[in-house]
């Protein structure tokens, strides 16, 4: 018999221990670990659920959802983000999954959410599978960029680059919302709702958030959040082609400063690229390069930017970057116009 009831602080070691049981990718599988706290990656939403699959006492699955208002089509919508869905393996092929999908869309309709999206990488059968079972509908695949960090990049203009300051934060918020104005699921963020979503999301500041200024008036910004304090990736698995690859990069190294893909047992150490505003592309080329850099002091070794569109991908696909897919998929729990959804540019990030 299982039981879907709310996670509770006690639940802590369980679902980090679940967490670890169930590896996620194809062809780079990657173990996932939130110590000290499953808790700290959703600490920055204002409304989540984290549920819990209980079977004779044994935590057995968990799914997380947080709703944000989003807009889409024009207008704004109440939705609910689906997250960290996974079961226990030696208890999946049993319904628990599709239980924990079910009741979170239960608790959405409890509160009053108009629709329901998440994102699932690349070929992730299975859950594309309970999704569609569902009745979730394929909005549209995205690209997201890994960008390799393995030499200092040079900077090629004159401006400021400096850790953001509270007075810029206006400026910030108008930088972001200009440059995602035409994004689906994007809502644009007021400075006091932006300022309190920074100081919510655990291991992010406004430190962490860097400004291009030129002429005195900041004309870009980019954020990056230092994952591995909230998860800790670790290789589990490297396709073949991948293994050839390093062996290869091994060997050119010798001669050349070349990225290198971690080994199984590697940690997998990552920068999250958000908060992206700009007037112009070379100065968020700037940025990228800068960030590179502190990264590269900081021993990481790629910066990912979820769910790029144009003209970001003009900057990123400049620097040695590999990609990946993000299929989205929605569910309209009312009646929605949602013409176009999927025709134009979708905003994606770490909710
Ligand atoms: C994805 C996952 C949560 C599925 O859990 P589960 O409890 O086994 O799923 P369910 O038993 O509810 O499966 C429902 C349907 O999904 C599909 N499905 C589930 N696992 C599948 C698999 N390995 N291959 C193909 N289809 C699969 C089937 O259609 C299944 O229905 P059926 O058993 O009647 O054929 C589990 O495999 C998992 O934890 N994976 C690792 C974490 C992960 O990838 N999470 C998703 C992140 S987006």
């Amino acid at each position: 018999m299982i039981e879907i009831r709310n996670a509770v602080e006690e639940d802590n070691s369980a679902l980090i221990g679940l967490q670890k049981k169930c590896p996620m990718g194809r062809s780079l599988i990657l173990q996932f670990d939130s110590s000290p706290s499953y808790f700290n990656r959703s600490k920055h939403q204002t409304e989540n659920h984290i549920i819990v699959a209980v079977e004779a006492g044994k935590i057995v699955g968990s799914a997380s959802c947080a709703f944000m208002e989003k807009r889409v089509n024009g207008k704004n919508l109440r939705t609910a983000y689906n997250y960290n869905l996974m079961v226990d393996p030696s208890h999946r092929r049993k319904g628990i999954a599709t239980l924990l999908t079910e009741r979170r869309e239960e608790i959405a309709t409890e509160h009053n959410i108009d629709m329901i999206f998440c994102q699932i990488t690349q070929d992730n059968m299975p859950s594309i599978r309970i999704q569609e079972k569902r009745n979730f509908i394929h909005v549209k695949d995205i690209t997201s960029y890994v960008l390799m960090v393995y030499k200092p990049q040079r900077p090629s203009t004159n401006g400021v680059i400096r850790p953001a300051e509270e007075p810029d934060l206006p400026r910030i918020v108008d930088l972001i919302n200009d440059t995602y104005s035409e994004y689906d699921l994007y809502k644009p963020h007021k400075v006091d709702e932006f300022k309190e979503l920074i100081e919510k999301r655990v291991h992010y500041d406004l430190n962490n958030i860097h400004v291009y200024e030129k002429e005195g008036e900041v004309k870009a910004c980019l954020g990056y959040w230092d994952y591995n304090k909230v998860i800790q990736m670790t290789v589990l698995q490297l396709a073949r082609k991948d293994q050839l690859m390093n062996l290869a990069l091994a060997f050119l190294g010798i001669f050349t400063k070349l990225p290198r893909i971690p080994k199984p047992g590697q940690r997998l150490t990552q920068y999250f690229l958000q908060d992206i505003g700009f007037t112009k592309l070379e100065y968020l080329t700037e940025l990228v390069k800068h960030v590179n850099n502190i990264a590269l002091n900081n021993n990481i070794r790629v910066l990912i930017t979820l769910g790029v569109e144009e003209p970001i991908t003009d900057v990123l696909s400049k620097f040695m970057n590999t990609t990946s897919t993000e299929h989205i998929y929605a569910k309209p729990l009312k009646e929605l116009d949602l013409t176009g959804f999927g025709q134009r540019k979708v905003f994606l990030s770490m909710e």
